[in-house]
């Protein structure tokens, strides 16, 4: 019996099969970050290609948090009619689709930006631009934003909402000591630093009720010295469900530093697949939430093993799904045992108006990575 292709429960959300397709910015929203219709026709792509939940591409939740151009907003009520035709069109095709919600922080590089904040001041070579100390009020505003964020996804009738606290975007770097230098209320210790996400948790579940499917994508550790240590993201794993989280999906690295680590290339090996495995081992021992697991999944038969040995209960796919949204659907069909992606990271959008593509070379029909 092949448990890919059983159905699933996070929450009151369900799913037909445990395949994910995780958040992927996409690049296909106008400068308000109005959706366009490609993005429409992608995720109407993906859910005929039988994916069991789509994530969407992370949404920005601020004007101040918009961390590229062209990233989908969902900073104000008048995108929700927009959102909502998002919504409509997966489910017309029988799919789920929850939004990823995000503040950009001090990655927030978009043109409107002039001046990102972050938890403290930072200057880093991988910053474009120095990010400024937040306010008080600048926390307070940002943490209503998440939650009123969800509050759209509801309203626009999404399956859930996930929270992104990953790849060095705002939340995950109050969690990290690298970035978060504050010795306030918000910053010092573990617990301090874990405060802002306590705070955006409850504000977003005080918004979309009980009942309502609330994701988090996680970064367990920063993979960079004096950042966020595996023992203290599996705290944090910890304390989830008590934050009323509903699953997580576990990933890592703080984005723009170390982006390959998150990222990963070369994946060329069943051995390399998975490579956030470790992470969500620790995390499986921590919580009794459903755990979704990221990174490097490219063969059917890994992913078959992750679920049977119970570390994640479902295995979620970014690149793979850039190259063939029907990927699922040739599994299922048994016309494929392993995605074609070269995890080259050619797919990343190429200026203005292009969006997500497979820009690596396939010559062949059906070639795969690696045999
Ligand atoms: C083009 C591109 C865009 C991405 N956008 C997001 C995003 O919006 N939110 C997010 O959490 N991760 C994002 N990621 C990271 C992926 O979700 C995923 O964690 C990572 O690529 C590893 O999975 P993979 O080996 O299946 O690609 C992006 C990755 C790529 C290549
Ligand atoms: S461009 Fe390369 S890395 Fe990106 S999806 Fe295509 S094959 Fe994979």
């Amino acid at each position: 019996m092949s448990l890919l292709f059983s159905p699933f429960s996070i929450g009151s959300l369900q799913t037909a099969n445990r395949l994910v397709r995780s958040a992927t910015a996409e690049r296909m929203a106008d400068q308000d970050g109005r959706p366009l219709p490609t993005l429409e026709a992608l995720y109407e792509d993906l859910a005929e290609g039988g994916v069991g939940l789509i994530i969407t591409g992370h949404m920005y939740v601020h004007a101040a948090g918009k961390a590229h151009d062209e990233m989908t907003g969902i900073y104000d009520d008048d995108l929700i009619p927009d959102l909502a035709r998002l919504a409509r069109a997966v489910h017309d095709l029988g799919g789920r689709v929850v939004p990823q919600i995000n503040h950009g922080g001090m990655n927030s590089v978009a043109e409107s930006i002039s001046e990102p904040i972050a938890p403290s001041a930072i200057d880093q070579p991988f910053l474009p631009r120095p990010a400024r100390e937040m306010t008080g009020t600048e926390i307070e505003t940002a943490i209503q934003a998440f939650a009123h964020a969800a509050r759209r996804c509801r309203e626009a009738g999404f399956d859930g909402v996930q929270i992104h606290t990953a790849h060095g975007y705002l939340i995950s770097q109050f969690l990290s000591p690298f970035v978060n230098k504050r010795t306030d209320e918000w910053g010092g210790t573990a617990e301090k630093r874990m405060r802002f996400l306590r705070e955006v948790c409850s504000a977003v579940r005080d918004q979309v009720g009980a009942d309502y499917p609330v994701l988090i994508k996680l970064g367990m550790e920063d993979g960079v010295d004096g950042g966020l240590s595996l023992g203290e993201g599996a705290e944090i794993v910890a304390a989830l469900e008590g934050m009323g989280i509903d699953g997580v999906e576990i990933s890592g690295g703080l984005g723009g530093m170390n982006k390959t680590l998150n990222v990963r290339k070369g994946i060329k090996s069943e051995a390399k697949e998975a490579y956030f495995l470790h992470l969500a081992q620790e995390a499986r021992r921590q919580t009794d939430l459903p755990i979704i697991l990221v990174g490097g999944f490219r063969s059917r038969s890994v992913m078959e093993k992750v679920l049977a040995e119970g570390v994640a209960d479902l295995v979620s796919l970014c690149r793979p799904l850039i190259s063939e949204p029907d990927l699922p659907r040739q599994f299922e069909l048994g016309l494929k045992e392993k995605s074609r992606c070269l995890s080259a990271n050619n797919c990343w959008a190429e200026g203005p108006g292009v969006g997500i593509a497979c820009k690596c070379p396939h010559d062949r029909v059906g070639e795969t990575a690696f045999s």
